[in-house]
């Protein structure tokens, strides 16, 4: 099967590091490794060369790795593209990561480091290949079952899912709203020995408080007025299956009590009944508030916490793995061109780039509706700016950048915080020094050490 080779394009303009390069991967047969003196170079290989990964210096003299980066990120979204950057040039790294790079490696590289970018990216696409749900959008593969991502974040979901779907253990899903949440939950479902058995979602925050027992535990015949006949609940319903208690901040404490019960002993009774039942039901809770909180102020019960935070998934926010912007921009194009009946193209260059500055508070499902939405209104081939909400256009055009970064490197974090707060603060000295909590002295030394200057 093609997919233990790894397609490699390595770009650099430099004959005896390409050379160099070769000579490390060339015993590696799992490597397929095709090379290029610079991004134009590069490009047209693409157009034949179906790359896994790119690995490209920043400085080219025709097309560098940034514009390199770009024209990937329009062109083939879900190829991993990994920027070289010159030793100490922070500045640069910052950069390439802003512009949705999947890594940065510095220059003079290390093989080690080398081999172990590709490891980690083939190994993420190992995952994918082994999804349940190939469909036939799944081209190269980056999606797992239906959730699409390939910031190293989303591995390391994916990656806990397999673990976890097998087991019953109790997962508690957090993060912002429109992350992905409830595509966790089917994917944990539909990858576990439960799959052949009903998967009962539950919106613990649309049901009011007088109901919310019944419906999650049952009720007999008369247990209260409107109660004309016997009723089976969501944790009955869910036997042998998974139940899925989506928002479980909002369960009143009430609730807490018999819901603690049900995961201690797997038994309740149903409203107004005396009998005890038992189930086999797998529970995967969903919130979107903080649950500590919640305990803080007494809303939660802590012992329930404990019992629903045996397995924490933490799905991050989509300004926190930039990476995936543009893969995901481009499925939901394709999604809702197919919906419409539309045939657009990609998405241009300056759409593209607004997309990637702006901050994405809704998330993915932000996201969705805002292509969604361009598509209705796009007359042309591809989505230009103009398709997309003037809000949006304005407060990119203010702010600049957000960035989180994926890599662990405090020098990297310093200089990342020292920039944005520069931007946010029109690079005023002054002011940034003393949101910063640092000497102007100091904040410029730390300027000149990162080499960051306005742009
Ligand atoms: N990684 C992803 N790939 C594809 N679609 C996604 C992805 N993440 C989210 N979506 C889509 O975005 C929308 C929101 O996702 P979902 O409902 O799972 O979010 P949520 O975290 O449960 O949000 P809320 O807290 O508001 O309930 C859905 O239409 C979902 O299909
Ligand atoms: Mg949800």
């Amino acid at each position: 099967m093609s997919s233990s080779i790894t397609r490699l394009l390595f770009v650099d303009d430099e004959g005896p590091i390409r050379r160099l390069f070769r000579r490390g991967v060339d015993q590696d047969e799992s490597v397929l490794l095709e090379t290029a003196s610079d991004g134009k170079e590069a490009l047209r290989k693409l157009k034949t060369f179906h790359a896994d990964i790119v690995i490209a210096d920043m400085k080219m003299p025709e097309m560098g790795g940034l514009s390199l980066l770009e024209e990937i990120r329009i062109r083939y979204p879900d190829i991993f593209v990994v920027i070289l950057t010159a030793y100490g040039s922070i500045e640069d790294a910052v950069k390439v990561m802003k512009a949705g790079a999947y890594d940065y490696i510095l220059k003079p590289f290390d093989f080690d480091v080398i081999r172990m970018v590709i490891e980690k990216i083939t190994g993420q696409k190992r995952i994918l290949e082994k999804s349940i749900f190939p469909g036939k959008e799944r081209r190269k593969g980056y999606r797992f079952e239906n959730i699409i991502g390939q910031d190293p974040k989303m591995f390391e979901i994916f990656q806990k899912i397999i673990d976890v779907a097998d087991t019953n253990a109790t997962v508690l899903i957090t993060g912002e709203s429109g992350t992905g949440k409830e595509l966790i939950d089917e994917a944990i479902h539909f990858r576990s020995p439960r799959r052949s058995e009903p998967l009962i979602k539950v919106n613990c925050a649309a049901i009011t408080e007088t109901l919310i027992n019944s419906e999650l535990f049952g009720h007999e015949k008369g247990a209260f007025t409107g109660a004309t006949a016997q009723k089976r609940g969501h944790f009955e319903l869910a036997d042998r299956g998974t139940i899925f208690l989506d928002e479980i901040g909002d369960i009143p404490l009430r609730t807490q009590i018999s819901l603690l019960r049900v995961l201690e002993s797997k038994t309740f009774q149903r409203v107004g009944g005396t009998k005890t039942l038992k189930v086999d039901t797998r529970i995967i809770c969903a919130t979107n508030k903080d649950l500590s909180d919640a305990v803080k102020e007494k809303l939660f019960r802590e012992d329930l916490f404990y019992r629903i935070n045996v397995v924490p998934i933490h799905m991050p926010p989509l300004r926190e793995r930039k990476s995936d912007i543009s893969l995901l921009a481009n499925h939901f194009l394709r999604k809702y061109c197919t919906e419409t009946k539309k045939n657009i193209l990609g998405i241009s260059r300056a759409a593209t780039n607004i997309l990637y500055r702006y901050d994405w508070l809704g998330n993915v499902r932000e996201l969705s509706n805002i292509i969604e939405n361009a598509v209705i209104f796009c007359k042309g081939r591809e989505l230009i700016p103009a398709n997309l909400p003037e809000e949006m256009r304005k407060t990119t055009q203010k702010k600049g950048f957000t960035l989180v970064l994926s890599s662990r490197s405090l020098p990297l974090a310093e200089a990342t915080m020292i920039h944005k707060v520069l931007e946010e603060t029109s690079w005023n000295l002054k002011q940034a020094a003393k949101e910063l909590d640092i000497a102007r002295g100091t904040l410029y030394s730390k300027m000149k050490k990162y080499g960051i200057e306005k742009l």
